[in-house]
């Protein structure tokens, strides 16, 4: 990345000493700051609740939070700290503590020098977006002499109305090309890579299709439980958690049709298209709920989710899901692709598993033990992420017997270490490169696939922690892995 091609701006953190700043923003902006990758004036404004904070108070706990993030040497912390971080209180964000936000950005941009360009990032539970949008707004932060963007993590909206009552309200204040809504699935290396991968290779866009490819499956499985996140998973469960987002997100990049160009809108409007040609969702066929009960993961013993702290003893909200869906379309149509996603499974594991027609007749079965499996590719999304094409070899001597092989690669042993997707999308909010970024109409479209699975629940089958889900996923003829 060069950095002369970023201008100069202020990042302002709405909910700037919350678990994502501390966990995820804050050593993420460290980390491009110490690799010389950000401009050299740039400032950061936290703003949060506390009137107890003020900058020295902020720089402390940054600097706290960044030591126990392990990430560098006390005197490279300190100074970036003393140099670029800020605090602002926003009381209980009245129009007048929203006014007073404003001054201190002006202050702070005279006193740096900065051209009025600005990044708001809303690092807030979902209920705060629209007020703060409005309280940005109202105090006139929502446009500036240079740009002005919002970034907004998801969830955007917890259904389809009411994502699409968020855009709307968003676009009262701002228009589309200032809005960044973020899904980190799409800041992975490995994720970008799906469009190169297909792109680049013409041999095996040429397979990508009906009549070579017998089914996919998309899988993001967590060994982590909920983590504490007990009143945020209690309304939201694994169907808007990950399916709505990354798993969706994952599914438009492997299936939809070569964008005219590489760059933010032909992508956006591919992905649509997909979306839109995805047919409605068979809940009593294509669908298996589940939630996980105690096990062990790791030779640990770990508790059922109805015993996590926060969650109540009868709770229906789901940890896992698998379903079935199929896309109406030339290249697709007839071809099951099987998503999954869960919480407490055997192990992490994010991968795409594209399965090719078999032989259509084998001259081996005269002889035993001849099976012949199906060519996989599978695409590991992480860890270990990479890439393995299996196909079928003969053992050595007789009689003739097959095992299957893989020709494989490895990011690590590539590249080494990959950056982690939240610098990727930083870097490019500052850039204002919106390729990685949800478009509005994209975020409702994915909404409204699973209106009727949020709409009618199917029921909850039980996992113990530490399997790969509710035996009863057998039953679409979803196969673990
Ligand atoms: C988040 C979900 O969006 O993605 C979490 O809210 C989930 O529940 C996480 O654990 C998974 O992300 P990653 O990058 O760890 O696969």
């Amino acid at each position: 990345m060069d950095k002369t091609r970023l201008e100069p701006y202020l990042f302002v953190i709405m909910g700037g000493t919350g678990d994502l700043m501390r966990r995820k923003l804050l050593p993420a902006l460290y980390r491009l700051a110490i690799q010389n990758q950000l401009p050299d004036n740039h400032q950061l404004l936290a703003v949060a609740r506390s009137a107890d904070m003020d900058d020295n108070g902020f720089r402390s706990w940054a600097h706290d939070a960044l030591t126990a993030a392990g990430l560098a040497t006390e005197e490279q912390i300190s100074s970036w700290c003393e140099e670029c971080l800020h605090y602002q209180t926003l009381g209980a964000g009245t129009p007048a503590d929203y006014r007073a936000l404003a001054n201190r950005i002006v202050t702070l941009e005279h006193a740096h020098r900065l051209p009025q360009n600005r990044i708001f990032y809303l690092a807030l539970p979902p209920t705060a977006f629209m007020p703060t949008v409005e309280g940005l707004g109202e105090a006139g932060l929502n446009h500036s002499q240079g740009w002005t963007r919002l970034v907004v993590e998801k969830p955007f909206g917890r259904d389809y109305n009411s994502a699409r009552e968020l855009n709307h309200f968003i676009h009262r204040f701002l228009d589309e090309r200032q809005v960044y809504r973020i899904d980190h699935y799409l800041g992975k290396e490995t994720v970008q890579n799906l469009l190169v991968f297909r792109f680049a290779n013409p041999i095996f866009e040429s397979l990508w299709n009906r009549d070579r490819v017998e089914s996919v499956k998309i899988m993001v499985a967590e060994d982590l439980g909920i983590e504490g996140r007990a009143n945020y998973y209690e309304q939201a469960g694994a169907v808007r958690d990950v399916l709505q987002n990354h798993l969706t997100q994952l599914l438009t990049l492997v299936t939809m049709e070569i964008p005219a160009a590489f760059e933010a809108d032909a992508i956006h409007t591919e992905k649509m298209k997909v979306l839109r040609q995805l047919t409605p969702v068979h809940i009593e066929n294509d669908v298996v709920l589940g939630q996980y009960t105690e096990g062990q993961i790791n030779g640990k013993e770990v508790s059922g989710y109805r015993q996590e702290p926060g969650v109540t003893s009868d709770s229906q909200t789901e940890t896992f899901v698998a379903l079935r869906l199929y896309i109406a379309n030339w290249r697709w149509q007839g071809v099951p692709f099987y998503l999954s996603t869960g919480k407490r499974l055997h192990r992490q594991l994010t991968k795409i598993s594209v399965t090719f027609r078999s032989a259509p007749v084998s001259i081996f079965m005269p002889f035993e033990s001849c099976e012949i499996h199906s060519n996989v590719l599978e695409i590991t999304l992480q860890p270990d992420e990479g890439f393995d094409l299996c196909f079928e070899v003969k053992s050595l001597g007789e009689p003739i017997t097959l095992q299957t092989h893989s020709l494989h690669f490895r990011y690590a042993e590539a590249f080494g270490p990959l950056p982690d997707a939240y610098e990727t999308l930083l870097l490019d909010i500052m850039r204002g490169d919106k390729t990685l970024f949800i478009r509005a109409d994209v975020t409702e479209a994915s909404w409204r696939i699973y209106a009727p699975l949020l709409e009618q629940k199917p029921p909850l089958y039980f996992y113990p922690a530490g399997s790969w889900g509710p035996l009863e996923a057998g039953r679409i003829n979803f196969q673990n892995i």
